[in-house]
């Protein structure tokens, strides 16, 4: 008899025994173990790439075949790359900048989104209309106005009962959802404060070819323009970030922040920033994130308690607490994340992380404003006071900019605080 491995069985009896809740929408039935899971990507980088094998790497775990309908990209030869690699015709790959559109209505259910972050909430938006379960890459958004509309699409998708999971993978990784229940069993009492770091390399620079159009530099050179990435305390640092917004349990009240560049060639972002967020309470965490190549690295959290320590998923020194084992399908936090989003839509219970990858990009694009200006930055200068000059700040160009074909290049110089 051919055995199934435990995993795999673990995974099978979980959905078997899911609720038989009203079908969420599309051709997926709650309870019922569909044929084929249908998904389309949106962003055919190394994520991208990625990320389309993590979910057909879930779904073998689940037992469930996968079928790609269709992937896209900005770039039509990045889409075709992908299209080939994954099998499939040519005709399943788009590129320009309204291939979303055509991913979004090539039949499936699900949408992997891994563009860059300037475009998800567009891209989100339409998903959502269309009534697709999405994974939406981190960060969601660059700037106010993308992160409202993030949390207005967010619930949207819970009204109709679409699944939304987010990449901010140490969410699904064992050792800090351990650490997490640990914290909220009381091992270290109240977290009263910690640091968080992203402390490395500048990722990758692309340089702007001849004649190049500025739509097609930008969309190339994305990491290295706020406009388009958030700057990279929004685009790297936000895991760290998430995971004090995550383990305090709540976000920032503000943000105070210095930052500078020394050493970056193109673009208009800063090399390092230094932040502390007051979370209130008397709770501050120390932010701080550096990309220049030849410094000292470390990336993580550590977390001081009333009567003990925690490193984000790393060792906890305080009172030995009694937590229930996690078990997870997958040891790698990337496919597990795919895992959990699959089976929360079969079991009618979707899983809707919008509002917390939100919230954690939101507190990383309050402390760039805040070091950009020179200015404090509060919380709710973001999400409720209209008056504030920072509420209704919008990148230029926008993701709807680069599909009207009206792309103007930003400055390559980064802001000055005082003067920003
Ligand atoms: N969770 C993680 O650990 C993790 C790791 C790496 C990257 N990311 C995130 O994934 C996203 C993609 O990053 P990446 O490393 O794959 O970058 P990348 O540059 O390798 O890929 C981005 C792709 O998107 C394409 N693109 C640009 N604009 C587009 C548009 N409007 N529509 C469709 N495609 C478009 C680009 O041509 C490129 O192929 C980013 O948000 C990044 O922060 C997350």
């Amino acid at each position: 008899m051919e055995t199934q491995p435990r995993r795999q069985f673990l995974a099978t009896a979980a959905l078997a025994g899911a609720a038989l809740a009203a079908a969420p929408a599309l051709g997926l039935e709650a309870g019922k173990r569909p044929a084929t899971l249908k998904v389309g990507l949106v962003g055919c980088g190394g994520r991208g790439n990625g990320a389309i094998r993590d979910f057909q790497a879930a779904a073998k775990i689940l037992g469930i075949p996968v079928e790609v309908t269709a992937v896209g990209d900005a770039f039509e030869d990045a889409a075709k790359r992908t299209a080939q690699g994954l099998g499939l015709p040519a005709d399943r790959a788009f590129g320009g900048f309204d291939n979303y559109r055509k991913v979004i209505a090539s039949g499936c259910d699900f949408v992997v989104m891994a563009t860059p972050p300037a475009f998800r909430p567009l891209h989100f938006a339409a998903a959502v209309e269309a009534g697709k379960h999405c994974f939406i890459e981190k960060p969601v958004c660059v700037d106010p106005v993308g992160a409202r509309a993030m949390l207005a699409s967010g619930e949207k998708a819970k009204a109709k009962g679409l699944g939304v999971v987010a990449g901010t993978q140490r969410r699904h990784q064992a050792a800090y959802l351990l650490n997490k229940a640990r914290i909220d069993a009381g091992a270290i009492g109240p977290i009263r404060g910690g640091t968080v770091h992203w402390n490395g390399t500048v990722p990758w620079i692309k340089r702007r070819n001849q004649g190049e159009s500025d739509a097609s530099y930008l969309a190339r050179n994305w990491l290295n323009f706020t406009e388009i990435s958030g700057d990279h305390i929004v685009e790297q640092h936000v895991h760290n970030i998430d995971v004090a917004l995550w383990f305090i349990g709540r976000p920032p009240i503000s943000a105070v922040g210095y930052g500078a560049r020394a050493r970056r060639e193109t673009g208009n972002m800063f090399d390092f920033f230094s932040v502390d967020f007051d979370f209130g309470q008397g709770v501050h965490i120390h932010s701080q994130c550096r990309q220049i190549t030849g410094t000292w690295s470390r990336v993580g959290e550590q977390f001081t308690g009333a009567t003990g320590e925690a490193f984000g998923g790393g060792r906890v020194a305080g009172t030995k607490v009694d937590v229930p084992e996690v078990k997870l399908e997958s040891d790698n936090p990337y496919v597990q994340e795919h895992v959990a989003l699959i089976k929360s839509v079969l079991a009618g219970k979707p899983l809707n992380e919008t509002q917390a990858v939100t919230e954690s990009t939101l507190a990383a694009i309050m402390a760039r404003i805040s070091a950009y200006t020179g200015d404090i930055v509060r919380w709710d200068d973001l999400l409720k006071n209209e008056k504030s000059p920072y509420y209704g700040l919008a990148c230029k160009p926008s993701a709807e900019d680069f599909e009207k074909g009206a792309v103007t290049l930003p400055e390559e110089k980064p802001p000055v605080p005082g003067k920003a």
